[in-house]
């Protein structure tokens, strides 16, 4: 039996609503994992919501509810928006739910038990936005803990820590053995910086005394857990992992057949979460080195050059975008205007002029003006015709250069050999001329092959695009009138039958206007 390929994202703090960041790793993901579909894989997709910690706390009581009501509000909006952008996951993840708890509690305790964790006396500087205590590390130039850390405040507390430091070695030689560990590279030189400059252990407790809105300490009942400890978690309590199996081989076949996952993160959660915490959790319980996950880091969207931020006021809700330009405007702007693991800059205008561009002027245009000719010049019936198209050459690069784009999750590049295809498609038409071509019955044969080789080249693009604009590309097919259960395999020049009825042409990606 073939591995199921395991994708996972971040979960999103339910302490604000969501924003074009969460929009695009979660469509990211999304374009990934149907990518893989299409290659006939079985796909396992997590995603979910982070739901507890000192912010979701804070929140809850700024709003006046119980943190329980207030959560329920906002992961509701987390989930309305997933499906009105067509991200479509195969699990959901809540870190309140009760097969998720098990799972903490049962890491919790096996590390208790076997003397990973221990409990100490802590005094120091600590960040409440970040939930962390803070050392001289964190300080800036000038001696103090930047805006990024928020309020900071003095604190002695006891708690419990995880024995992190005694793992350091381990990640050292685990990233120096595995060098695509973390995508991109400049990435895992960021990590494993990091790991370097490892000091002490992790504090892993919060006394309920400040925080009771977390999973309870098996071992302690006075003590919550740390939020990351708790949601990192989420990628294998939600994956059927059992913390009760002694080995890891005595996991459940289903844990097995899913896990390692790839998992996409934001650039801000590598250090220390996903990098340091994480893959040391794991190997704390375990893992064997091929079961840790892979990290693919993406960079962040930007307004103006600067941070998105409450504070300022110019956070972007995906949700109105959609209403207001269509979901598909909205994915192929994410996808297409960012290169994985940089950051990108997002602008409404710049929204606008990339879909009438690409979608509506290319993209559109070709499947209007292929489907108009084929009704009125043969009644929507394309046959093939003389011998081999130019385009099909052209099919066989776009597939390959489209793929090899695609499994280094470079959705922007597969998007751009797309593009120039459908580039070459238009130009295609400009010199076949079909307008002349039905002029003179002497020329039919040759009208022929041009109607069928653009109609098949149509129906390539559509499968090609379709993880990342699912609806435009059912579209497309319905007017093909060919057949919406594909695969990435049917990609390829032959596919429509040597004679074939097209459907009615209904313009796709009406362009967008705006008042000047
Ligand atoms: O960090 N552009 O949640 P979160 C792109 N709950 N991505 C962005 C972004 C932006 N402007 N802003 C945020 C958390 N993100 C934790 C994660 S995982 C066990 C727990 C990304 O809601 C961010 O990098 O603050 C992260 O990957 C995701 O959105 C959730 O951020
Ligand atoms: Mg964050």
């Amino acid at each position: 039996m073939s591995k199921t390929f395991f994708i996972t994202t971040a979960i999103d703090y339910t302490n604000s609503p969501p924003h074009i960041g969460h929009a695009y790793e979660k469509v990211l993901a999304d374009v990934i994992a149907r990518y893989h579909r299409l290659k006939g894989e079985s796909v396992f997709f997590l995603t979910g919501v982070d739901q507890h910690g000192q912010k979701v706390q804070q929140s809850a009581a700024k709003a006046g509810v119980a943190p329980a009501e207030f959560v329920k509000g906002l992961t509701q909006q987390f989930k309305d928006l997933w499906k009105k952008l067509d991200v479509k996951y195969d699990e959901w993840a809540e870190t309140i739910s009760l097969r998720h708890k098990k799972v903490v509690q049962g890491m919790l305790q096996r590390l208790f038990d076997e003397g990973q964790i221990y409990k100490d006396k802590q005094s120091g500087y600590y960040s409440v936005r970040q939930e962390q205590f803070l050392t001289d590390k964190e300080r800036g130039p000038d001696g103090e803990f930047g805006p990024e850390w928020g309020q900071v405040e003095f604190r002695e507390e006891e708690n419990y820590y995880f024995k992190l430091s005694r793992h350091k070695e381990w990640l050292l030689r685990y990233l120096d053995n595995h060098k695509d560990a973390v995508i991109p590279d400049f990435r895992q030189t960021e990590l494993r910086n990091a790991v370097e400059r490892i000091g002490g252990d992790l504090c892993i407790s919060r006394p309920k005394t400040r925080l009771d809105w977390g999973i309870e300490l098996p071992f302690d009942k006075d003590f919550v857990t740390y939020v990351w400890f708790d949601a990192l978690t989420n990628y294998i309590s939600f994956a059927d992992y059992d913390p009760a199996a002694s080995t890891f081989n005595l996991q459940p076949s289903a844990f097995r057949d899913r896990w390692p996952a790839l998992q996409i993160i934001g650039k801000d959660i590598l250090v220390p979460a996903h990098g340091i915490y994480w893959l040391i959790m794991l190997h704390a319980v375990g893992f064997p080195d091929e079961a840790i996950p892979q990290l693919l880091v993406h960079g962040w969207w930007n307004i103006s050059g600067t941070k998105m931020s409450k504070s300022l006021g110019n956070v972007v809700d995906p949700s109105i975008l959609a209403d207001k330009y269509s979901v598909e405007a909205v994915r192929y702007y994410l996808m297409s205007d960012i290169a994985t693991g940089r950051d990108a800059d997002f602008s409404e205008e710049r929204l606008i002029e990339r879909y009438n561009a690409d979608l509506a002027n290319n993209l559109g245009n070709l499947l209007n003006r292929t489907l108009n000719m084929a009704v009125r010049y043969r009644d929507g019936l394309v046959k093939q015709a003389g011998g081999d198209s130019p385009l099909a050459a052209q099919v066989v690069d776009l597939v390959r250069s489209y793929n090899a784009a695609m499994t280094a999750h470079e959705i922007h590049a597969g998007l751009e050999k797309i593009g120039g295809f459908v580039t070459a498609c238009n130009t295609y038409i400009e010199m076949a001329a079909p307008w002349k071509l039905a002029k003179d019955p002497a020329r039919a044969e040759a009208l022929d092959h041009t109607l069928f080789a653009l109609a098949e080249s149509l129906r390539v693009i559509a499968i090609l695009v379709s993880p990342i604009l699912p609806k435009a590309a059912h579209g497309i097919l319905y007017q093909l009138n060919w057949s919406n259960d594909y695969a990435l395999s049917d990609a390829k020049w032959g596919g429509l039958p040597s004679k074939h009825q097209l459907g009615n042409p209904v313009p796709l990606f009406p362009r967008i206007e705006t008042s000047t």
